[in-house]
């Protein structure tokens, strides 16, 4: 699924996008949104994938990164203007499986990063409802995007609808 979401990252953004990782943990998308765009903005909760992530990126000599220790319910302490978004929810890989991204303040900031986002900007949200957190997190979000305006937003969803144990899938979010 994240090959995926990279497979449609890379085909929204610009080389001049200012563009959003609102779940850095090991720092995959970061990377990957670096080697793409003008600037990024990573957030996480845990010092520790600040410091993963900034391994990763010093491995690339990646410069056009700031990564914040901070909810992404923040995010507008830090960032005005962006063209795109990426969630990719659940707990840290390798990590603590208990600090997980919570449906409440997931929502919160999809809905104001989605106010926020430029016109014709992209969100791309990465589902995990196969742990228990992750199930409710999952339905409510999908309960949040029934309530989105269709004329002002396109939503798309890729999901592995034949494979069994609630596999993750992907959120696509265009502004039109
Ligand atoms: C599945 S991991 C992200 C994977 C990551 N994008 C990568 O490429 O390796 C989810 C991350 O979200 C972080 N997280 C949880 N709640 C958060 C919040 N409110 N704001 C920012 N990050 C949060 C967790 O600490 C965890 O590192």
């Amino acid at each position: 699924m994240t090959s995926i979401a990279h497979l449609y990252l890379s085909h929204l953004i610009d080389k001049d996008d200012i563009v959003i990782d609102a779940t850095m943990g090991n720092g995959y998308d970061t990377l990957f949104l670096a080697k793409h765009a003008k600037k990024v903005y990573a957030f996480d909760i845990q010092k520790q994938a600040l410091e993963s992530t900034s391994l990763r990126l010093s491995k690339h000599q990646i410069d056009n990164v700031d990564l914040i220790l901070d909810s992404h319910e923040n995010f507008s302490t830090y960032v005005d203007t962006f063209q795109g978004v990426i969630f990719n929810l659940g707990y840290l890989p390798h990590g603590d499986k208990s600090i997980t991204t919570k449906a409440q303040s997931t929502i919160k900031t999809i809905a104001q990063m989605l106010l926020k986002l430029d016109q014709h900007g992209y969100m791309i949200i990465v589902i995990y409802p196969g742990h228990p957190e992750g199930a409710s997190e999952s339905n409510e979000i999908n309960h949040f995007l029934e309530t989105l305006d269709t004329k002002k937003y396109k939503i798309i969803k890729t999901d592995l609808s034949y494979q069994d144990n609630l596999p993750p899938y992907i959120i696509w979010i265009s502004k039109t």
